[in-house]
């Protein structure tokens, strides 16, 4: 008989999201007649820009003719696009980033959980906790790890703990780390990191030949001017990071699917042997291997997100989630909620009134208010008695669960 992976029995329970619908399909069922308002998953509700369903009919179009038809494409993405995302989202912000530096995919929970493939069995391991529970599930899948404890932290991995106290920017690891990932604006607490806390960071990992996974996956959301949008803004990033940048939440594609990771080329790392090899060209030769690259359609699609229009209608979308977040934060603050992120993030992190367990409350809150949160211990033991709110819904929705929340939760 075949053998299976057996790390993968090392994992807890389902993956978080799927888990949630589990349990809200139970609930609907024995409720058929409840109003369910999702603030679970962050998955976008507005339609997409108009520029860009524009562009991509236009794509279909030249995809029905033969004159113009496109077969496959480069797996690493149509240099256009490329360009584009250099340009807009790097060199305009002063980061030395070229075209042949952005490798696009389709996603960055995908490529946040591949980019291990390149990466050897034996690196220590940081991640923040609580954490987008993919880092922590596909280094388990990896072997990476032990077996997990009863808080559910996995033996081998070095977690920094993100709470009240540190205003949920985790200490810096006392220890070397070979490879650690930050995420900001953060999943799930909605917090930001400063250009000294970054910078700090960077000064780390080059001291200790570390690399920073950055994923940069909300940073359309930072809305204080001062904050950096990537990593490449510290001097010295290059030599010590990997951004992963989405068009998911930006521009909704969370059902469409387009994303890139950005891998400098002066990023290097060490083969058994001892000898330096670039991160660049492992990665092209891992995503040209396993992947046939984002549809034509798809990437001109995210191509009209760079015109001016484009431009204008993401951030149109930008600023309504964000007013969402204002509703729910502000809401849950009057009911006496302690309320943290949501200024610069789509997430709005909540402590459970009374020190309730995180699944409790979700149970909770689904059967008295008919609204799915994402439980906090989800995310890790350190986010054990919060609970996360998405932004992304209709405002009728934002309005409607924040009116319930006050019937139902004055604390
Ligand atoms: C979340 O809710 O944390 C995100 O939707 C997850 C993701 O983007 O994969």
């Amino acid at each position: 008989m075949a053998h299976i992976n057996d790390n993968f029995l090392k994992l807890k329970a389902g993956y978080l999201f799927p888990e949630i619908a589990r349990r809200v399909q139970a609930f609907a069922q024995t409720n058929p007649d409840a109003q369910i308002i999702r603030l679970g998953i962050g998955d976008v509700t507005e339609p997409l820009p108009q520029a860009v369903v524009q562009a991509m009919h236009a794509a279909v179009d030249e995809m029905g003719k033969r004159e113009s038809f496109h077969g496959y494409g480069p797996e690493q993405g149509y240099l256009w696009l490329r360009e584009k995302i250099a340009e807009h989202d790097f060199q305009a912000r002063g980061c030395e980033i070229e075209a042949d530096e952005i490798i696009i995919s389709d996603g960055s929970k995908c490529d946040t959980g591949n980019i291990l493939d390149i990466f050897g069995p034996d690196n220590t391991i940081a991640v923040t906790d609580p954490v987008y529970p993919v880092y922590v599930d596909t280094n388990v899948m990896a072997g990476h790890t032990g077996p997990a404890n009863d808080d559910g932290e996995f033996e081998g991995l070095i977690y920094l703990p993100a709470t009240a106290e540190n205003d949920f920017t985790p200490e810096i690891p006392k220890q070397r780390v070979d490879i650690v990932y930050l995420c900001y604006p953060n999943n799930p607490t909605g917090t930001v990191a400063s250009r000294e806390t970054l910078t700090r960071w960077v000064e780390y990992a080059r001291v200790n030949n570390s690399i920073i996974f950055f994923d940069a996956a909300y940073e359309a959301y930072i809305t204080n001017p001062d904050i950096p949008h990537s990593i490449f803004e510290i001097p010295g990033a290059r030599e010590v990071a990997i951004e992963f940048r989405s068009f998911s939440k930006i521009a909704g594609f969370t059902g469409v699917r387009c994303a890139c990771v950005v891998i400098p080329k002066t990023l290097r790392a060490k083969s058994n042997s001892g000898e330096d090899i670039s991160i660049s060209r492992l990665w092209m030769r891992r995503h040209t291997t396993k992947f046939n690259g984002v549809s034509y359609i798809t990437q001109r699609g995210a191509e009209a997100v760079y015109t001016p229009d484009g431009q204008a209608q993401v951030h149109g979308l930008v600023a309504f989630y964000l007013e969402n977040a204002r509703i729910i934060r502000e809401g849950l603050t009057e009911i006496g909620l302690e309320v943290y992120g949501g200024v610069n993030a789509p997430y709005v992190w909540v402590k459970t009134p009374g020190n309730v367990r995180s699944w409790d409350f979700f149970d909770q809150m689904l059967s008295q208010t008919h609204i799915v949160s994402t439980p906090g211990s989800g995310f890790g033991a350190a986010g054990e008695g919060y609970f996360r709110l998405s932004a992304f819904n209709t405002r009728e929705n934002v309005e409607e669960a924040v009116r319930r929340l006050r019937k139902g939760l004055r604390v």
